[in-house]
């Protein structure tokens, strides 16, 4: 199998964590008789010292021609001052609707030898493992009008109707696949947007009669995340509420360091690390590469089909962390800190253990 994927390592950290699970994505390939041919482009604050634009078209068009997008993270103190339509968050924006991603998924996992590095306690987080299904190209984000003058400041929250049903079939259908419980976060005690979200969802629950759908308002759902973070299996919500409450997730599993995304379209996938392009550490080759080594693995399974590369992986970015093994974001419990570079090699290491005994295991059933 062949596969093209496009490499947007984007601003700061975002360039060591790309090489770091590029480095990965490759050895795993070629377990799996896979074949991945990159083409590597430049976006966001990068893009636009090179090109007066942070997103250009050349950079699209090169994302339309490929299998897949792995993203790294855009953005820094050296761009903040732009005109809006300039900032590397507008490319951010610009590319997901370019590519229709309108299913972002976020999956929020706490693992087990890792349980001291969240701010939580240990026994209202162990066992977490829950998705967020965040709509990525509507509401707030893009309503009409927007703006703001001497006077005052405007945007407008609305889905349409199509809009609110492709996520919501989305995150059902996983949902079949997993606990079988879906939470629909709104505002629907103030908000009519949210209103008539919560009647489409509920339309769309119809065809989905072994998922048990609750509707939660997205202040309680702040709260419950925190709570009592096991009572969620796949929450799906509107994009603003899905930005906010994927960082709350974030820090369950004990840093942003550590969350994959993936979002998704009809025709176009990519995957990125939640978190951002830290330009205070970026290039002292510090970062945690697991969030971006995981989206890589959210790429296999997703784009590829290889859901079992995915599952090891994660096994592997398991292990190291059993045995200790930090980035200094991380380092919570003394564990042995490493670099961007040494961590994605354990991974990596931990990956050919795990892939060799999964082989014995099968060839001596
Ligand atoms: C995210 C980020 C972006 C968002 C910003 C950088 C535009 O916070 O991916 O969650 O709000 O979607
Ligand atoms: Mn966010």
């Amino acid at each position: 199998m062949e596969k093209k994927v496009a490499l947007l390592p984007g601003d700061g950290i975002g360039v060591e964590v790309m090489n770091a699970a590029v480095k990965l994505m490759h050895h795993v390939a070629a377990k799996y008789d896979l074949t991945i041919e990159t083409s590597e482009s430049l976006m966001g604050g990068c893009s636009y010292d090179a090109h007066g634009t942070p997103l250009t078209d050349e950079t699209i068009e090169l994302c339309y021609s490929s299998d897949a997008v792995l993203l790294g993270a855009v953005g820094g103190y050296k761009w903040e001052d732009l005109e809006h339509h300039l900032k590397p968050e507008a490319a951010l924006l610009k590319l997901r609707k370019s590519l229709g991603l309108f299913t972002n998924i976020r999956p929020a996992k706490v693992y087990p030898s890792f349980v001291n590095s969240s701010s939580l306690k240990e026994s209202a987080i162990i066992g977490t493992d829950f998705v967020v299904f965040r709509e990525l190209t509507g509401g707030i984000y893009f309503g009409e009008p927007r703006g703001y003058d001497e006077n005052k400041g405007y945007n407008t929250m609305v889905y349409e109707k199509y809009e609110i049903e492709r996520i919501a079939h989305q995150a059902f259908k996983v949902a079949q696949k997993r606990k079988k419980i879906l939470t629909s976060v709104d505002k629907a005690n103030v908000l009519e947007v949210s209103q008539f979200w919560r009647k489409v969802v509920e339309e769309v629950s119809k065809e989905y009669p072994d998922v048990e759908l609750s509707n939660m308002y997205v202040d309680n759902t702040a709260m419950q995340v925190v709570r009592d973070p096991k009572q969620f299996d796949v929450i799906v919500t509107s994009n603003l509420f899905g930005d906010i409450i994927s960082d709350i997730a974030g820090m369950i599993t004990g840093s942003l360091g550590m969350l994959p995304s993936a979002s998704l379209g009809d025709k176009y996938a990519l995957y990125e690390p939640v978190h951002g392009s830290a330009p205070d550490i970026a290039g002292e080759n510090k970062a945690n590469p697991i969030a971006m080594i995981a989206s890589v693995g959210m790429m296999f399974d997703l784009s590829f089909g290889l859901q079992e590369a995915a599952i090891l992986i994660d096994k592997a970015i398991e292990k190291t962390l059993d045995h200790g093994y930090r980035t200094a974001d991380i380092n919570l419990d003394d564990g042995n800190v490493v670099t961007t570079d040494r961590m994605a090699d354990m991974i990596i290491k931990n990956f050919d253990i795990i892939y060799n005994e999964n082989r014995e295991s099968v060839f001596t059933l």
